[in-house]
């Protein structure tokens, strides 16, 4: 199929039609037990190959430009799997300062488990990714908008930087979701996404995702078919649902997150902002360029204010993990998504105490901004 616009493609995009009933929706297939004889390949849910399955990889790679994608379990088996397909023992990876926890946590905690050796960058200037480079240097790493401090890498001059030395590059997308940030476009090899976020949409749904060459997701699954992270049918659907609406969703939260910046920038009780779509923001023109939108994510950091009393005097926002849906939900990173760094790691990837991070929703924002006011 040719390459659908956005929000076309959130709406039709590997819709598989019931040839019986001609209806709209995908069909649930709930079995896991399939006809074999005859097939070049048995039809299994670990395999990746069951039909809701085949039609969410087509939906998220046509939203993604890519020629392949792969729907996992969740964004951490994603990211997993991706990661041990392609670096094995004595291979070397370059992540960028700034990853999620859980991400962080994989990298530092597991890797050097295989025998796999990694370095964090000290910033996001491509200087430091290129020092970085070894003779076995395998991936280049990146996370843009990343979770929680928002910072901005170059997609472009990373994936030239990989390109130019044979490395594969990969990014987690998650911050931004498909809608504002296209990386493939940009060069990148392999795109992750938490399906959680975003593309779930609705803070009710486990899920990840890869998009890239049909070759690389060809290698993804291979690995995939063993670590076994593979998304149930029941939850493919109601993925493939959500993404429907993920154009509308997330062209809102731009608006209302945009906003809801504007309004802690200039308010007493805060000491920074971080949000792209501000002027001062330094990765704002580098976003401005890559990104559509800038996305539904923000933190500040508070001046005065307890953070944990501040997020309970709030009364509309639910102080709550995760992120990307159409409520919107508060929390503190050092207690959530990046718990278990030791203090000096926290330090290190400048995560304060007084840091919280906001996932904007769909409310009329007015009322965003009245129960913020109202808790300072
Ligand atoms: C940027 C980012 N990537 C990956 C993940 C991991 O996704 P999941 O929780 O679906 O495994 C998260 C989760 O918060 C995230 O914020």
């Amino acid at each position: 199929m040719s390459q659908q616009s956005v929000n076309t493609a959130c709406v039709h995009a590997g819709t598989l039609v019931d040839e019986r009933t001609k209806g709209v929706n995908t069909p649930i297939y709930t079995s896991t037990s399939f006809a074999y004889l005859d097939l070049e390949e048995a039809v299994y849910p670990r395999y990746f190959n069951v039909p809701n399955t085949l039609a969410l990889n087509s939906k998220i790679s046509m939203l993604e430009h890519g020629e392949a994608g792969l729907v996992f379990s969740s964004g951490m088996a994603a990211i997993s799997s991706t990661l041990l397909a392609f670096l094995k023992n004595g291979d070397h990876a370059v992540f960028q300062k700034g990853l999620y926890g859980g991400t962080f946590v994989m990298v530092t905690r597991e890797l050097n488990k295989y025998g796999i050796d990694y370095d964090i960058t000290p910033d996001n200037d491509i200087s430091s990714f290129e020092k970085l480079i070894k003779s076995n240097t395998k991936i280049i790493f990146i996370e843009t908008p990343s979770n929680p401090l928002l910072s901005i890498v170059d997609i472009t001059i990373v994936s030239e930087l990989a390109k130019s030395r044979g490395l594969i590059s990969v990014i987690d997308n998650t911050f931004a979701s498909p809608v504002n940030q296209n990386p493939i476009d940009l060069g990148i090899d392999i795109v992750l996404h938490s399906a959680t976020k975003y593309l779930g949409g609705h803070s009710d749904i486990c899920a990840g995702a890869a998009i890239s060459t049909k070759k690389y997701i060809k290698n993804i699954r291979t690995t995939a078919l063993s670590l076994g992270g593979s998304l149930n049918a029941q939850t493919c659907y109601l993925l493939e649902r959500s993404i429907k609406t993920l154009g509308i969703r997330v062209e809102r939260q731009n608006q209302n997150a945009q906003k809801v910046a504007e309004f802690l920038k200039s308010h007493p009780g805060t000491e920074q902002v971080y949000y792209p779509g501000l002027r001062d923001h330094p990765g704002h023109v580098i976003a401005a360029r890559q990104m559509s939108g800038f996305g539904g994510m923000l933190s500040f950091e508070l001046l005065f204010a307890d953070p944990v009393k501040f997020q309970k005097k709030l009364k509309l926002i639910r102080p709550s993990v995760s992120l990307g849906g159409v409520d919107t939900i508060i929390c503190s990173p050092v207690m959530t998504s990046h718990r278990h760094l030791s203090k000096e790691e926290m330090e290190k990837e400048g995560i304060r105490n007084n840091l919280l991070r906001l996932s904007v929703g769909i409310e009329d924002v007015k009322d965003i901004i009245e129960d913020l006011e109202q808790a300072f």
